[in-house]
């Protein structure tokens, strides 16, 4: 191996696998997610994952879903078991996708599709909603193609969710953001910006 730390989207195969389930409780449920190395995120439900998900507004949970960057899959199988959407989740990390599957298993969302995907490459559908925990480390250009490609993937009153954090650049992605959807400000809390966007 290199001496170079491998980033969450990365498909590293000689990164070691260490299998891990974690339990998180949310909305009163119960969930169990499997992670490993080389995926997000692998202490818990995400501080960002979180506050997106308690701040989706009633009036948008409509389907079809997609969530670009799923990782392990928290958002769509929390999606689907608190409002019983149905819809697709696409990620670029092989080992991130393999747990992803098993954890729509494990949750009972079999129903979910899994597929990889580079941001919308294979993405040919419209969805009512989508929703993303973009991948900072990815880089400017990668966060920018998914949170403004979203516009052509979404339905005609379809739904843009993202989180994002102050030190990430927060106040600039959202005014670019402005440029191409009507964008509310959800909810700020510890630097954490939740976005919702309409075309
Ligand atoms: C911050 S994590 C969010 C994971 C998960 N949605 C959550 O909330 O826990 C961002 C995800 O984007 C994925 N990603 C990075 N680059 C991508 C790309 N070009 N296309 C699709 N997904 C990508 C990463 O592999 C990672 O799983």
């Amino acid at each position: 191996m290199g001496d170079k730390m491998s980033q969450y989207f990365e498909n590293d195969l000689h990164l070691k696998s260490e299998i891990q389930p974690y339990k998180t409780k949310i909305f009163d449920k119960e969930f169990t997610f499997l992670t490993d190395n080389g995926v997000f995120a692998k202490k818990g439900l995400d501080f960002g994952s979180r506050l997106l998900l308690e701040n989706l507004e009633q009036e948008d949970m409509k389907g079809p879903f997609l969530d670009v960057g799923c990782g392990v899959g928290t958002l769509g199988i929390i999606l689907n078991q608190v409002y019983g959407l149905e819809g697709d989740m696409v990620d670029i990390n092989l080992r991130a996708l393999h747990l992803a599957k098993q954890n729509c298993k494990a949750n009972h969302c079999e129903s979910l599709n899994v597929y990889e995907s580079n941001c919308y490459q294979n993405v040919d559908g419209k969805y009512r909603l989508i929703l993303t925990n973009p991948p900072i480390r990815a880089g400017k250009k990668i966060v920018y193609e998914i949170l403004e490609q979203a516009k052509e993937h979404l339905e005609k009153d379809g739904t843009l969710y993202f989180v994002i954090r102050k030190e990430q650049g927060a106040k600039s992605i959202i005014s670019d953001m402005e440029k191409s959807y009507h964008v509310t400000i959800i909810e700020r809390k510890k630097g954490f910006f939740i976005v919702k966007c309409k075309n």
